[in-house]
């Protein structure tokens, strides 16, 4: 998917936490967005997301304004702080997988998805007994349910080992090497790990693009 951000403000009760922010992302860029606490990275995928409501005509998504964009199922999300999701029911992983497409899919195609993401053998483990990283893949399977072309991830590797932060970047990269455009927000963004070819850094809301060249030549700091 396409992604066209121009100039775009953004503030919560008049409290101002995006300034004239631009992004152009094609078919296929994977996007690594950095920066301190509070710079407004969320506040940003919740704008391309249509959690945050943004005026006329400042995102396009595939070049359809976003207030007229219907087919939010194209977009897969993982939201920040998996730890808040605390279950009050014994639910597994196969029944969280529950969203929109996922009963119309064929057994097979549910244990191809499962495999890929490294979750076959969890199927019928109750979520709370996971460990962070099994927890992660879990949710990256089911923002890919509806076979999104844009996928968005906030701070996915926070809190997880290194074995399943490898395991979390080979998927990733696998999904962006077949097209899929990618938005990933990092707080420990490692060089090698991931296929990026952008990044941006927020300070205070206002966004630098830099390309992945540069970044490793001077670092983003
Ligand atoms: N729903 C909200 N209502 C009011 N203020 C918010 C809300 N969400 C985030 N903020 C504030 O907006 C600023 C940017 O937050 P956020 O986008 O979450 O930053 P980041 O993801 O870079 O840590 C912070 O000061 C935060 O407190
Ligand atoms: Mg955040």
């Amino acid at each position: 998917m396409r992604v066209e951000v121009r100039n775009l403000s953004f503030s919560y009760d008049y409290r101002p936490v995006l300034r004239n922010v631009s992004l152009n992302l094609e078919n296929g860029d994977f996007l690594v967005v950095v920066g301190n606490n509070g710079s407004g990275k969320s506040t940003l995928v919740k704008c391309i997301l249509g959690i945050n409501r943004v005026p006329e005509k400042k995102i396009f998504l595939d070049g359809m304004e976003i207030n007229e964009f219907r087919r939010r199922l194209r977009i897969g999300y993982v939201p920040q702080k998996l730890d808040d999701f605390n279950y009050e029911f014994p639910i597994t992983v196969n029944e969280i997988m529950h969203v929109s497409r996922y009963s119309r899919m064929r057994d097979e195609d549910k244990l191809a998805l499962f495999d890929r993401m490294g979750i076959l053998e969890l199927q019928n483990e109750n979520i709370n007994t996971l460990s962070g990283g099994q927890l992660q893949r879990v949710f990256i399977a089911r923002a890919m349910v509806n076979n999104p072309d844009l996928l968005i991830l906030d701070e996915p590797t926070a809190g997880i080992d290194a074995e399943s932060e490898a395991k979390f970047y080979r998927i990733v990269n696998d999904l962006n090497d077949e097209g899929v455009t990618v938005i990933l927000i990092s707080h420990n963004l490692k060089p090698g790990r991931s296929n990026f070819n952008r990044i941006m850094r927020l300070t205070d809301g206002r966004a630098r693009t830099i390309a992945a060249s540069e970044y490793f030549e001077r670092g983003v700091d």
